[in-house]
């Protein structure tokens, strides 16, 4: 029997269509969504985001820690390339889905130099429309109903999404101590039926700055194979460490190419963040699968990105070092000045984030969307309430690095200001 699913030969004598009628009181025309839709939960930043558009058309000089959205330049030598690929006419047709093969290859040589991990660019890698979307679709490709994915609590947004929109469920585990996190993973497969499919991994993680190190990754891979779980390591802040910390690679783990993939992308690092430029890396079925997904949905990247990308990677890995120091820089200051006002705050060593509890009277007294409308209303600052990242970053802050040094310390003033006994509303 014909799967009719799958039936593309209609071969049926449809009837004629009825001649129209003039309905006198014509019924609403209604959109209905796929449930998996309807499984969103509102964005959780809407009401800041919307409070911040309408203060800053109304004037008002807003500093702005929400989004992780760079506010420095790439290197020059990146844009000039971009330039001089976009003069070219035959940079102007649909590329491969997967990236040309000199990306993937620049890729490869920096997994090499970097981590001393050996790559196929043919097989092992391929490139995205930045990271976000190489994660989403690869839930697509290895989720269904009925899948489960343990994910990291609390969350960046799209490690839960990913997988409700591909039909799959969750379990969240607390990320901030790693080796509770292993614990809590081993725990789960031990006692799920159904055994969980995915393990998604995300150090330095967005948002709370939790690192890990080396060995961490050699337990996930043992993990891994003893409850036959795949793993897909989202590294977004590979390149942003401070202190000479350096954030380990998934892949540099042993067998790590057995189990999973690793996410990796030039939005932050490189400042690259419009350019939607990530990869993928690892397992080869894993990158096929993705591979198939998306050549059905996209026709790769505009080719004169890519072949600014591969410069980017090629000639510019000092910028990144400075664009950390820059960073490093950034975090001094907001970290030290919070903690002039009595906040409690870890210092992080990598990503983009400080990651703050909310002090007292506040944190008790108000939720923390509130909270975060409160700097903004009356402060001027915006900020991602943490309640944005599910249930476990309630009575935290996540505070972006993206302004300068200056506007930091004009930040941490106007917090002063806002939360000074006289100016608390009553
Ligand atoms: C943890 C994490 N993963 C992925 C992304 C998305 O990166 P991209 O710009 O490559 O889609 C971000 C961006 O904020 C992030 O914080």
């Amino acid at each position: 029997m014909t799967d009719p699913k799958f039936n593309d030969t209609p071969n049926i004598d449809a009837p004629s269509i009825d001649p129209p009628t003039t309905d006198p009181e014509p019924k609403p025309f209604v959109v209905e969504f796929a449930s998996r839709v309807n499984r969103l939960p509102p964005y959780m930043f809407g009401r800041i985001n919307n409070s911040l558009y309408q203060k800053r058309r109304a004037g008002d000089d807003v500093i702005d820690l929400g989004m992780g959205n760079p506010s420095d330049p790439p290197d020059q030598v990146v844009i000039d390339k971009l330039n001089t690929a976009a003069m070219d006419p035959n940079n102007h047709g649909y590329s491969k889905s997967n990236g040309i093969t000199n990306l993937r290859r620049e890729l490869a040589k920096k997994y090499d130099r970097k981590y001393g991990v050996s790559l196929d660019h043919e097989h092992e890698i391929i490139a995205c429309l930045g990271s976000k979307e190489g994660f989403s679709h690869m839930c697509l490709a290895l989720m269904g109903p009925g899948d489960t994915a343990m994910i990291p609590s609390p969350y960046f947004p799209v490690h839960m999404y990913g997988v409700i929109l591909a039909s799959g469920n969750v379990v969240s585990l607390d990320v901030a101590d790693p080796d509770k996190f292993l614990r809590n993973v081993a725990y789960t497969c031990e006692n799920m039926e159904p055994r969980p499919k995915v393990l998604i991994v995300n150090y330095p993680h967005n948002p709370s700055s939790a690192v890990v190190e080396p060995d961490f990754f050699v337990d996930v891979v043992r993990l891994a194979k003893k409850y036959g779980f795949l793993v897909i390591h989202d590294f977004a802040y590979a390149d942003v460490a401070f202190d000479g910390y350096q954030p380990p690679s998934f892949l540099s783990a042993p067998g790590a190419k057995d189990v999973g993939v690793e996410f990796t992308t030039m939005s932050k690092g490189y400042n690259m963040a419009g350019w939607r430029v990530g990869f993928c890396a690892g397992n080869a079925e894993m990158v096929r699968g993705l591979g198939t997904i998306k050549g059905y949905y996209d026709y790769g990247m505009f080719q004169a990105i890519q072949i600014a990308a591969i410069v980017a990677l090629r000639e510019t890995e000092e910028n990144v070092l400075k664009q950390s120091l820059i960073y490093q820089g950034r975090r001094d200051v907001l970290v030290s000045g919070l903690r002039r006002l009595g906040w409690q705050l870890e210092s992080p060593k990598a990503g983009m984030f400080v990651w703050a509890q909310i002090p007292e009277p506040w944190r008790s007294s108000m939720s923390t969307m509130e909270f975060g409308m409160k700097l903004l209303e009356e402060g001027n600052v915006a900020v991602s309430p943490g309640s944005g990242f599910g249930a476990a970053g309630e009575g935290y802050l996540r505070m972006s690095l993206v302004e300068n040094e200056q506007r930091l310390r004009q930040a941490v003033r106007q917090i002063a200001k806002c939360l000074a006994p006289t100016a608390v509303s009553s």
